[in-house]
């Protein structure tokens, strides 16, 4: 996706800013940014790195899936398998994707199948074969 406008100014003048201790100021900077369009996915992720250091959500999936270790792993929206190739054997993993990028199964570790329809699509009427229908769930 061709990025908006605003957001390469936006990260260089808070990286600058960041990199002199002024945080404070970053974070003002970030606001302007989404009061003039609400939609920059990279502002917002700035934005939170900035509020809440420390590892983020794929960081915390993996440690999930070595505490938990599920039998199932749903992911809706998994785009291009990032967060599918953190579930380990035997969780089986099912990816739903109306339009996933590139293979996103290619670097699972765990048995998985991707199902290239809408989360709703896939909710309303689970493909018999993925094993989630009443009648054979095994889950
Ligand atoms: C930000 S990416 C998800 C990244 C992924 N969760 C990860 O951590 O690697 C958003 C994905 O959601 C998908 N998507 C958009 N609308 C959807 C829907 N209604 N149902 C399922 N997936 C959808 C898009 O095609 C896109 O690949």
């Amino acid at each position: 996706m061709k990025p908006h406008p605003l957001e390469q100014p936006t990260l260089k003048r808070v990286r600058f800013l960041r990199a002199r201790g002024q945080e404070a100021q970053a974070e003002a900077v970030l606001w302007e940014a989404l009061a003039q369009e609400p939609n920059l996915a990279t502002v917002h992720l700035e934005l939170a790195q900035l509020r809440w250091p420390g590892p983020d959500y794929l960081h915390w999936l993996a440690w999930l899936h070595g505490e938990l270790q599920p039998r199932l792993y749903v992911g809706i929206g998994v785009e291009r398998g990032e967060s599918l190739k953190l579930a380990l054997p035997p969780t089986r993993v099912i990816g739903v994707d109306p339009a996933p990028m590139g293979d996103p199964l290619a670097a699972c570790n765990a048995a998985a199948s991707l199902y290239r329809q809408t989360s709703a699509e896939f909710l309303s009427d689970p493909p018999a074969d993925c094993g989630l229908r009443a009648e054979g769930a095994g889950f």
